[in-house]
């Protein structure tokens, strides 16, 4: 009898760091609770899990390969790496908008006063992996001030993603979120609940979504 094949998923989460000298960065608040506890509803689904993640003050789910990254470089050249492995990818990484343009060497001391920092724009990691011919199906995450699907669904077309998961701001370091699940033509469905409730549902609705686009992956919640 012919093995089913098991799902390789990616999940990326945390924030990046963009050094600013050789002690000081810029990030941002994510705390990653909602992107391990994708990994770990991945894995416990039946998925082999890849977690690639930023900086954040947790335990890795047992079961789940990890990988550690800190800047949008690090993680640009682990998606090139990981993404023709993957099968699906769930983007929840709080990738910086902008760095430093350049990093200042050493310490730079306190005298001095005012210090204004010329920031450059990262490059769009998703937007790139959507954008590959070999792409896996790929999950995007639309962090928004406000309930703005309209936003999310430009975003999703931007950046060629499959699935776009809309959250605003309150989800933010919070132990419970609000998810709306959009395709294309709109919306699939929403959940309000704690992070863990929330992520066995978007994990079984994605596993839903990706085999009704004829793929067969090992494993499934009830
Ligand atoms: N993202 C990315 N690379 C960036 C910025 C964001 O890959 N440089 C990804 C995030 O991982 C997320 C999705 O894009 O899956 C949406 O991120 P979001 O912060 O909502 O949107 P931005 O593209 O940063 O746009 P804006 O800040 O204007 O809302």
């Amino acid at each position: 009898m012919k093995r089913r094949k098991v799902l390789r998923v990616l999940v990326t989460v945390g924030p990046t760091q963009e050094p600013i000298d050789a002690v000081r960065f810029l990030s941002n608040r994510s705390s990653g609770r909602m992107g391990y506890a994708v990994a770990e509803t991945a894995r416990e689904a039946g998925c082999r899990v890849t977690l690639a993640t930023g900086p954040v003050c947790l335990t890795p789910p047992d079961g789940v390969r990890v990988l550690r990254f800190e800047t949008t470089q690090d993680l640009a050249r682990l998606l090139e790496r990981e993404a023709p492995r993957s099968d699906l990818v769930f983007m929840l990484a709080a990738v910086a908008d902008w760095r430093p343009a350049r990093a200042a060497r050493g310490k730079r001391p306190r005298a001095g006063g005012r210090w204004a920092l010329p920031l450059a724009p990262t490059p769009d990691l998703l937007a790139r992996l959507g954008a590959r011919r070999d792409r896996p199906f790929v999950v995007g995450f639309s962090l928004e001030e406000r309930w703005n699907r309209a936003r999310a669904l430009r975003k999703m077309d931007v950046k060629r993603c499959d699935l776009m998961v809309l959250n605003t701001l309150r989800s933010m370091g919070a132990d419970r979120t609000r998810l709306e699940l959009l395709e294309r033509m709109g919306h699939i469905a929403s959940r309000a609940g704690s992070k863990s409730s929330c992520a066995r549902w978007l994990v079984r609705e994605v596993l839903r979504r990706y085999r009704g686009k004829g793929q067969q992956p090992r494993g499934e919640l009830s």
